[in-house]
């Protein structure tokens, strides 16, 4: 049955996360990948362990944290300024080539966004990317002091839509956000552009999509 609503992840799904890596190699030539990477694993891994730990810090905290930590480790040592020009690339992240595309496409249908970003974070990736208006909610965790993949943070995109689980179609790139929508109980697309294997996590999305263009083409 077609879904009455699309709840897309920003980070990696909308918007590629890779793309602070020019940055990155500006500033660290020859480090921009290993930097890039692993700022993204830390980021998320403090995601994870400030839930489990029930100590909530915004991921704006996060993102710095994670950079500080990424640029310790590989024994780099930016300046105030790099670090802020670094921070400020998260703000501006590019949107995936097909983004804006789908969401047009989609324009008959509630189109959200549920991210760990915080409300500033995702307004500022949405206005760089000219995408303002091709979205009904853009929807932060940060109302709710924890990450995903808690189950109530897709519960928020419950209550914001009035629509029962399975009539939402979630889309994510990020396989551990994928099986905790599925958990929850959406219906769930895995948009797995690098052909990752399924999480072990005992669920399995409805489809596996190689580009969010094939959103378009699921009866
Ligand atoms: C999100 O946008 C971090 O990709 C994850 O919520």
């Amino acid at each position: 049955m077609k879904p009455q609503a699309y709840v897309f992840d920003a980070y990696g799904t909308l918007f590629d996360v890779y793309s602070v890596q020019a940055k990155c190699e500006e500033i660290f030539p020859g480090k921009g990948a290993d930097l890039t990477r692993l700022w993204r694993t830390k980021q998320l891994e403090y995601s994870w362990l400030r839930s489990l730990m029930a100590r909530y810090e915004n991921f704006w905290k996060l993102t710095g944290d994670g950079l500080r930590y990424s640029c310790q480790f590989l024994g780099l040592k930016p300046g105030q300024e790099q670090m802020e020009e670094l921070m400020q690339s998260y703000l501006a992240l590019a949107a995936f080539p097909e983004t804006g595309q789908v969401l047009e496409k989609l324009a008959g249908f509630s189109r959200v966004i549920l991210s760990n970003g915080t409300p500033a974070m995702l307004e500022a990736v949405v206005r760089h990317n000219r995408l303002e208006g091709q979205f009904d909610h853009i929807l932060s965790v940060d109302e709710l002091k924890i990450y995903k993949p808690h189950p109530a943070v897709y519960q928020l995109a419950v209550d914001r839509l009035g629509l029962a689980k399975e009539n939402i179609a979630f889309v994510s790139s990020n396989g551990w956000d994928v099986a905790g929508a599925k958990a929850f109980g959406f219906t769930v697309y895995w948009l797995n552009r690098p052909g990752a294997p399924v999480e072990e996590l005992g669920v399995q999305p409805e489809a596996i999509l190689k580009s969010p263009l094939e959103l378009l083409y699921i009866p």
